[in-house]
């Protein structure tokens, strides 16, 4: 599976360093490729954009646990 956090400016202020490495964390062993993106065109929404096999979400810091089991852990 393919997670793309873009590191475009509005979503660097927004958090993507963080979403990150909390990413890295929760992969472990699983099949999963972490890469930064550029700006997805989405940076009106306060959250982090983050792409999955190319679906756009936006995450939060705080809820990058609960996307991780939902979107990606789930659907490996
Ligand atoms: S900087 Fe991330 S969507 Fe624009």
């Amino acid at each position: 599976m393919e997670v793309q956090v873009c590191v475009g400016s509005a979503c660097h202020l927004k958090g993507s360093y963080e979403v990150v490495e909390k990413l890295k964390k929760l992969v472990g062993e699983d099949a999963v490729k972490i890469s930064g993106s550029f700006c997805c065109g989405t940076c009106g929404d306060p959250r982090v954009s983050v792409k999955v096999n190319g679906e756009l979400f936006h995450v939060a810091v705080a809820e990058v646990e609960e996307f991780y089991e939902k979107e990606i852990r789930s659907k490996l």
